[in-house]
């Protein structure tokens, strides 16, 4: 196997595909289930933020890369908003299931075209480390807020990547995100910066926390990486940093009692638009 001394992040050029192309294609059999295996991780956190963050009745929210529409769904029926726009590259997922107060709008949320309206709620969860241009995509967001209204923002990151020691598992992590890289561009070195991008972007109250998910044989956390190693698979192979036997070894340990690694995990940052000062009249 061949493999690499330091565990940096790849920092290297960014490959030229898209996500939904030449890797995690919607049409692909078992996808909406690996999608939704990592919202049965992270919902919980998500909405209890979003509750904090004083998500409620009435609110206009639009739900970025929304994917299989979990946290849509729940914005609606458990935080009574008013209605939720989801938008994704492609909208089969969301397009299966309506609900009433949910509008699935395809686009391309990096495209210049992009204007969806003004909302209360700009939510986007593992959607920008697949993007180019963060800053960018963090400006283009907060630019779709309401005075007053807020941008939330969950991105991975990974604490295994930099000085954990080197077990079949951390290897199939950094084969992983280097190969994400070198092949539809994916990068998570920023993400712990997002939160001074929403200070840069102009936003207010900016603040931010980590949620690491326990990896446990058999829970959906697991489960999400053996199937995320399972489709990237031929990326993994292609860095020269494992091979199908050591991805095999490393899903066998995710999948062993003796097993103790530390998962990616979520760190979420939001801020708000501010509100002008009345002018005395
Ligand atoms: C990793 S999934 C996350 C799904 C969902 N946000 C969640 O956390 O369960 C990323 C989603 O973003 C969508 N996506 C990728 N690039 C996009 C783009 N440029 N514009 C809109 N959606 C995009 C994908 O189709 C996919 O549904």
């Amino acid at each position: 196997m061949t493999q690499e001394a330091g565990g940096r992040l790849p920092s290297g050029p960014a490959g030229p595909g898209l996500y939904g192309e030449c890797l995690f294609r919607p049409q692909d059999e078992g996808e909406a289930a690996r999608v939704d295996l990592g919202a049965l991780v992270y919902d919980a956190t998500t909405f209890a933020r979003l509750q904090q963050l004083g998500v409620g009745p009435g609110m206009r929210c639009l739900d970025v890369g929304a994917g299989t529409g979990t946290v849509a769904r729940q914005l609606l029926r458990e935080a009574g908003v008013a209605e939720v726009v989801a938008v994704d590259r492609d909208i089969r997922f969301l397009a299966a299931e309506p609900v009433a107060g949910l509008t699935a709008l395809e686009a391309d949320a990096s495209g210049p075209g992009f204007s969806p309206g003004l909302f209360d709620l700009v939510h986007a969860r593992f959607l920008l480390m697949h993007l180019p241009s963060p800053a960018r995509m963090v400006e283009r967001l907060a630019a779709l807020l309401v005075p007053g209204g807020v941008l939330v923002l969950s991105d991975a990151v990974d604490l295994t990547t930099e000085g954990a020691p080197r077990t079949p598992y951390t290897t199939a992590m950094r084969a992983m995100w280097r190969g994400l890289r070198e092949t539809i561009g994916t990068d998570v070195s920023w993400v712990p910066s997002c939160p001074r991008l929403m200070v840069a972007a102009g936003l207010e109250a900016v603040a931010a926390e980590i949620h690491v998910p326990p990896l446990v044989p058999g829970s959906p956390m697991s489960r999400f990486w053996a199937g995320t190693w399972d489709r990237a698979r031929a990326a993994m192979v292609g860095t020269g940093l494992v091979d199908e036997a050591g991805i095999d070894e490393a899903k066998q340990c995710l999948e062993s009692p003796q097993f103790a690694g530390l998962s990616p995990g979520m760190l979420t940052a939001w801020g708000r638009r501010a509100v002008p000062p009345t002018t005395p009249s």
